[in-house]
C-alpha cells in the first residue's frame, strides 16, 4: 500500500499531533477555563466512546499522526482511561502518548496509566497555596495534587511537565515557589501565558502575565537563564536553563511570542468535533460520520478538508478576533 500524503495545511505546515478530548466534565472550577456555576456539560451519549476515539485515531495515524495527547476537562475523571491509553497504544504509528490532567486523582491512577503505556505527564499546577488554589479553582485540594505529582514522579515517567498559569496581579507571586518545588523535584515547570478561553469573557489583553516578565522575576531570585536549543520545532515552549545547573524552564507565548508558523496539530473534542487550531471559529462533525457508517476514507476526507482550512496564526491580537463560541473546558487544553 503507498504511504499516503502527510496532512499539510495551505501554509505547508505538516500536521503530526492529535489532542484528543475525551470529556468536558471536571472536579474543579478554574475560572479561566469554566464558569463557576451552571456549567452546561454534554450529555453523556454525545459523547466519543473510546471505540470511536480509537477509530478515529487509527485513520489519523495513518495520515501521518504519531502523537496523541489526551486532555479534559479532567480526564482522569472518566472511567477507565487506561483502557483507552492501551488501546491507543496498539495503534500502528502512534509513537507517543502524553496526558494533560490537573492531578486531584492522579495519585489512584498514576501506576495504572503508566502500566497502560503513558510516557509523558503534565500536571496544571498554578500555586502549592490551598488559599490561591481555592481562588483560582473555586475548590479546595492542592495537597492531593502535589501528593498525585510526587506518586507519578516516584513511578518514573519518562517525563513530567508542570504547566503554571500566568496571569498579572494574580500569579506573580506563585512564580519563585513554583519554580523552587519544580527545582526540587527535578520537573520541568512552563508557564502559560493567559489566553481568551476563560468561559465568563474576562479575559482582557492587559492581565496577560509575559513569559520575559516571568523570566525577569526567576533570574532575579534565582540565578541567569540560559536559552536552550529546541531540537523539535513544533514545541510551543521556549526552554532555558538555570545557569547553576539546577533545572529548566519553558514559556509558552501564545500572545507575546506566537508560535503559530511552527504548528503541528489538530484536536478533537469530546463529542468528536475537529478543530485545526485552538481558536478555530469552524468545526468538523466527525461524530456525525463515526455514527453514519462513514468509511475510512470519508473520515481521512474530512481530517483533510480541516486541516487545509487551517488559519495561518491565530489572530488574538487582530482587530478582526473573534473569540471562539466554546471555553477551555469545551475544546481540550
Ligand atoms: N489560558 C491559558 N491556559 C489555559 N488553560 C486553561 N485555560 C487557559 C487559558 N484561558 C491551561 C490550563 C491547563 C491546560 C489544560 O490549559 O492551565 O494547564
Ligand atoms: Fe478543569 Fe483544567 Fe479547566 Fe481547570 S483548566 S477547570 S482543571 S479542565
Amino acid at each position: 500500500m503507498n504511504k499516503p500524503t502527510p496532512l499539510i495545511d495551505s501554509h505547508g505546515r505538516i500536521h503530526t499531533s492529535l489532542r484528543i478530548s475525551i470529556t468536558d466534565r471536571c472536579n474543579i472550577r478554574c475560572f479561566y477555563c469554566m464558569p463557576a456555576e451552571n456549567v452546561k456539560f454534554r450529555p453523556r451519549d454525545e459523547i466519543l466512546t473510546y471505540e470511536e476515539i480509537a477509530r478515529f485515531a487509527s485513520v489519523a495515524a495513518r495520515l501521518g499522526i504519531n502523537r496523541l495527547r489526551i486532555t479534559g476537562g479532567e480526564p482522569l475523571i472518566r472511567n477507565d482511561l487506561a483502557g483507552l491509553i492501551k488501546r491507543l497504544s496498539a495503534i500502528p504509528g502512534i509513537d507517543d502518548i502524553a496526558l494533560t490532567t490537573n492531578g486531584v486523582l492522579l495519585t489512584e491512577q498514576a501506576a495504572a496509566l503508566k502500566n497502560a503505556g503513558l510516557q509523558r505527564l503534565n500536571v496544571s499546577l498554578d500555586t502549592l497555596d490551598d488559599d490561591v488554589f481555592f481562588r483560582l479553582s473555586r475548590r479546595r485540594g492542592i495537597d492531593q495534587i502535589i501528593a498525585g505529582i510526587q506518586q507519578a514522579n516516584k513511578l518514573g515517567f519518562d517525563k513530567i511537565r508542570l504547566n503554571a498559569i500566568a496571569i498579572k496581579s494574580i500569579t506573580e507571586q506563585e512564580i519563585v515557589p513554583l519554580a523552587t518545588f519544580a527545582r526540587q523535584h527535578d520537573l520541568e515547570l512552563r508557564f502559560i501565558e493567559f489566553m481568551p478561553l476563560d468561559a465568563d469573557d474576562q479575559w482582557q489583553r492587559q492581565q496577560v502575565l509575559t513569559g520575559d516578565e516571568i523570566k525577569n522575576i526567576l533570574e532575579t531570585a534565582f540565578c541567569e537563564l540560559l536559552p536552550v536549543t529546541r531540537d523539535d520545532a513544533s514545541q510551543p515552549a521556549v526552554d532555558f536553563q538555570f545557569s547553576d545547573n539546577q533545572g529548566r524552564i519553558g514559556f509558552i507565548n501564545p500572545l507575546s511570542q506566537p508560535f503559530c508558523h511552527h504548528c503541528n496539530r489538530i484536536r478533537i473534542t469530546a463529542e468528536g468535533q475537529l478543530r485545526n487550531c485552538l481558536f478555530s471559529t469552524t468545526e468538523w462533525d466527525v461524530r456525525q460520520l463515526l455514527r453514519n457508517k462513514g468509511s475510512d476514507d470519508e473520515l481521512e476526507t474530512l481530517i483533510r478538508s480541516c486541516v487545509s482550512g487551517k488559519n495561518a496564526a491565530h489572530g488574538i491580537d487582530s482587530d478582526s478576533f473573534i473569540k471562539p463560541q466554546r471555553a477551555m473546558y469545551q475544546i481540550g487544553g
